[in-house]
């Protein structure tokens, strides 16, 4: 019998888009059905959910529970033909702004609207209402993280649960009173439940309750069993490990492809990396930089935050252009950080161009132009860009940690000698370690053959999802047997 799976998230590619997390929703549930497996995405009916779908089928009326309203639930399709539900409820989802804020500040009702994604998600997994039951629930980072609850405290027979923590800074921390409020038993309120330091955390939920974890690469599965990473929720990890698994997230390899890139001015793969070129002269043109081949451009396309180390990129902004080297930034965030880098740019209008916003097609060009990319992150579940960029020749310098560790081979003696180095690790991770990072990666810059080593490596690595979507099935199949 086909295993058919749930695949909770609250973004996903193309339909919404914050981060990493929809690039994984909007390809693993299709390389999971490459294997046969019957996999579904759940969304909420934001807006923009809503407005894409060719055809939506009422399927369901979800009662209320507690103060989460009722909700309908719809069927449609996403336009790579994976089948979709969303949850259409417009108290909580039928609003402007972004899915977790407006204007930089959470929406005060995030406990309900990410309760309601748990809860529908936890439906899907219980009844049998609409033809169709799932048997094994996979909810992704803690917007669906209460899913695990209502499943753990469900009177009916539920499907095991595989819950996946993308990201553990995120954690949906909400006052206690939400517990019962969000149609909790008093049971789940205990430190082996959803008590987190007198709060009650989304994230806990699903590390507490399921029946496996996994996160985005080996490393940082073993980083979070341990502080600082595992940023309070260390012994439960620990405690946890024999179910936890760190599968290295993989890369839409039909989306991003330099060969087929829509977004680009020129297409190139290995065989022609000379039109590597074309891309790099049209981004320089896009951003007013100086227009020359010969000078290194380094790219960051990022969320401006913390965690991902952009403040050591500033740090070493003069020092990079005096080598002189070029920089391209394309990122949202941190109103400091985006200031930073928006004055950057107007007192170096040649050698620095910034872009704040989002903008998918304008990341595109700019991985694909780029000669190095930054992202010297201080901690990382996975991050997709070092593989992105590999994939278009664009050397990457990344903070050694987590999925950037797994991912990305530091050049050595050793590895340029066997072929295998195909990046730099910035160890340790601040603007020392940073700054000697860039002197290694110059320096080998200027000897083009060395570099079109580590560009080829880079090509030639394999990122697609068929083997993580491999280990998600055994997983599955594991927990449901
Ligand atoms: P995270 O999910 O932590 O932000 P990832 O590296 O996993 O980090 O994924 C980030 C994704 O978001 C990538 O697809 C990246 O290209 C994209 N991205 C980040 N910032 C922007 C932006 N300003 N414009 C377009 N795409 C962006
Ligand atoms: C999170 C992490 C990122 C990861 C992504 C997808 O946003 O920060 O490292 O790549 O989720 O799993």
């Amino acid at each position: 019998m086909t295993l058919r799976v749930l695949f909770a998230a609250s973004e996903c590619v193309p339909l919404v888009k914050t981060g990493g997390l929809a690039d994984v929703a909007g390809a693993l549930p299709a390389a999971l059905r490459r294997l046969n497996l019957d996999v579904r995405v759940l969304l909420p009916g934001y807006p923009p959910v809503l407005a894409a779908l060719r055809e939506r089928r009422f399927l369901a009326r979800i009662e209320p529970l507690a103060e989460v309203p009722a909700a309908d639930l719809l069927g449609a399709e996403l336009p790579d033909g994976v089948p979709l539900y969303v949850i259409d409820c417009p108290p909580l989802f039928d609003r402007a702004g972004g899915p977790y804020q407006d204007g930089g500040k959470d929406w005060p009702d995030n406990a309900l609207r990410f309760a309601q994604l748990g809860r529908v998600a936890a439906w899907l997994a219980t009844e049998g209402g609409v033809g169709w039951r799932a048997d094994v629930l996979h909810l992704n980072d803690w917007h669906a993280g209460l899913g695990a609850a209502y499943v753990r405290f469900s009177p009916r027979p539920a499907a095991p649960v595989l819950f996946t923590v993308h990201n553990l800074a995120f954690q949906g921390l909400f006052d206690a009173s939400w517990t019962a409020r969000l149609g909790l038993p008093p049971a789940a309120w205990s430190v082996d439940g959803v008590e987190f330091h007198g709060k009650l955390s989304f994230v806990k939920a699903g590390l507490q309750y399921a029946d496996a974890i996994t996160t985005g690469s080996p490393s940082y599965a073993r980083e979070i069993q341990t502080a600082p990473l595992g940023m309070g929720l260390e012994g439960l990890l620990f405690a946890r490990r024999a179910a936890l698994h760190g599968i290295l997230n993989g890369i839409d390899t039909t989306l991003w492809d330099p060969k087929r890139d829509p977004a680009l001015a020129a297409p190139f793969d290995a065989d022609s990396l000379s039109n590597k070129k074309a891309n790099k002269r049209a981004l320089q043109r896009r951003f007013g930089l100086r227009e020359d081949d010969a000078t290194p451009l380094f790219a960051v396309v990022s969320r401006l935050t913390d965690q991902k180390g952009v403040d050591l990129i500033v740090a070493v902004a003069q020092e990079l252009i005096a080598a002189p080297a070029q920089l391209v930034v394309v990122g949202t965030g941190e109103p400091v950080m985006e200031a930073e880098f928006r004055a950057l740019a107007k007192s170096h209008p040649h050698a620095i161009g910034v872009h704040i916003g989002f903008d998918e097609s304008l990341a595109h060009l700019t991985e694909a132009g780029a000669d190095l990319f930054l992202m010297p992150s201080r901690f990382e579940p996975c991050g997709l860009n070092q593989m992105y960029s590999q994939r278009y020749g664009t050397v990457p310098i990344v903070g050694a940690t987590g999925g950037l560790l797994d991912s990305v081979v530091d050049c050595s003696d050793a590895t340029l000698a066997d072929g295998s180095a195909s990046g730099l690790h910035v160890r340790p991770i601040d603007a020392a370690g940073l700054r000697s990072a860039i002197a290694r990666a110059l320096a080998l810059y200027r000897t083009p053959a060395q570099w079109q080593r580590l560009q080829r490596a880079g090509m030639a690595r394999d990122f697609s999802w068929d083997r993580a979507a491999f280990e998600y099935a055994r997983l599955y199949a594991q927990i449901s047997a």
